[in-house]
């Protein structure tokens, strides 16, 4: 199986932690059905952590705990596909899950049948209590091959925080995606920190194996699990997501989306950050401005001869955000320039085919989707 782009959803554990439950995930599903975020390609609806008992049951396998599951894990898949989405769920390769429930460390044919027989479409597979005499790179491959026995298609998310050099043997191991980092939280200095220590790494993402920096946190408003209440308001939301974009990011809402404002949800479904993010040909963005001031600007090519052309301004103050053509090598006298469009309020700018200069507030961005044009 190939998975050509970056997996949309949304995971439970953002939000919802400890306090997962069926209602929870069949009310979200109706949700992603009823507000358009599955036709904008949000498909799987992931339990993150939690969702089991502490012991394994007589027969080795994992329990679904019944009081939070009360109709099981097949039934609940089974609603989920009804909706027209994918189910996803949740191991680990150590020898208990982060909170502490079974794990699959030597166990990975017998859970990954389990997964399969409940009609599990993704799995998550984290890296806690995993022994330090044991190999990673082996326990990734063996769940890889595990899945695969099942004759299920089962997308393989690894979440190893970016641990061992991870990009660097990941894909080989069997992997569509792996984690690259440590848990985001709901502060804009999280977002920030991961997406800059992956800046180099991006050159590892491409289809097949996608980087994965973190679920999103955009519209929990200070709600869950990982939220922060004050810490973030629309306009880190806003760059968060669009960075998340820039980067060609697996889209796993984080929030409860039963409960998104309406802002939040238009986010989401912005049609223009979505294509930029699924865009077929998986390209890293480049450094297009300044490298100084906290306030860079990225070039991406896309398909269809397009581009992204990305200002931010990260800082704490307002600031201006710039783009230096001959940092990308793009010579002014080419004859060409560039038809800009900016993809949250619809501007059109250009041509441009010299400096070019934007304001931007706190924490603020600005996105175009650019073409070329002959002058
Ligand atoms: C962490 C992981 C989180 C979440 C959590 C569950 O290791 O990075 O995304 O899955 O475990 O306990």
């Amino acid at each position: 199986m190939i998975i050509n782009k970056p997996p949309m959803g949304w995971n439970s554990w953002n939000t919802f932690g400890w306090n997962i439950n069926e209602q929870v995930v069949r009310e979200t599903a109706d949700y992603m059905v009823e507000s358009g975020l599955r036709d904008a390609g949000y498909e799987y609806v992931v339990i993150d952590d939690c969702y089991a008992l502490r012991d394994r049951g007589p027969d080795g396998r994992i329990v679904p705990d019944p009081d939070k599951f009360p109709s099981g894990m097949k039934a609940l898949s089974d609603y989920v596909h009804s909706k027209g989405l994918k189910f996803g769920m949740y191991s680990c390769a150590g020898i208990m899950t982060c909170a502490w429930y079974p794990s699959s460390y030597d166990k990975e044919f017998l859970d990954a049948q389990t997964f399969a027989d409940w009609g599990v479409d993704y799995l998550k597979y984290d890296f806690c209590n995993f022994p330090k005499t044991a190999d990673p790179r082996m326990a990734y491959t063996r769940m890889a091959m595990a899945l695969k026995a099942t004759g299920r298609d089962i997308v393989f998310s690894a979440c190893n925080w970016g641990e061992f050099e991870v990009e660097k043997w990941i894909r080989s191991a069997g992997a569509h995606l792996y984690r690259s980092t440590g848990d985001i939280g709901e502060r804009f200095s999280a977002v920030l920190n991961i997406c800059n220590s992956q800046y180099e790494k991006m050159r590892y993402s491409a289809p097949g194996c996608f980087n994965d920096m973190d679920m999103l946190i955009v519209g929990m408003d200070g709600v869950g699990n990982v939220g922060h209440p004050g810490l973030c308001g629309d306009t880190e939301y806003k760059t968060h997501f669009a960075l998340w974009c820039l980067n060609g990011q697996p889209l796993m809402m984080g929030s409860d989306v039963r409960r998104l404002r309406p802002e939040m949800l238009k986010l989401h479904t912005n049609k223009d950050l979505l294509r930029i993010d699924q865009d077929e040909e998986c390209r890293p963005p480049m450094i297009a401005g300044k490298v100084w001031d906290n306030r860079p600007s990225y070039f991406k090519h896309l398909s269809d001869r397009q581009f992204v052309l990305a200002f931010f301004n990260f800082a704490d103050e307002p600031g201006n955000s710039d783009f230096r053509p001959w940092n990308i090598g793009f010579p002014t006298t080419a004859g060409f320039g560039m038809n800009l469009r900016e993809v949250f309020t619809g501007e059109v700018v250009g041509p441009v085919n010299d400096y070019m200069s934007v304001d931007l507030a706190p924490h603020d961005c600005c996105v175009f989707i650019g073409e070329w044009v002959a002058l």
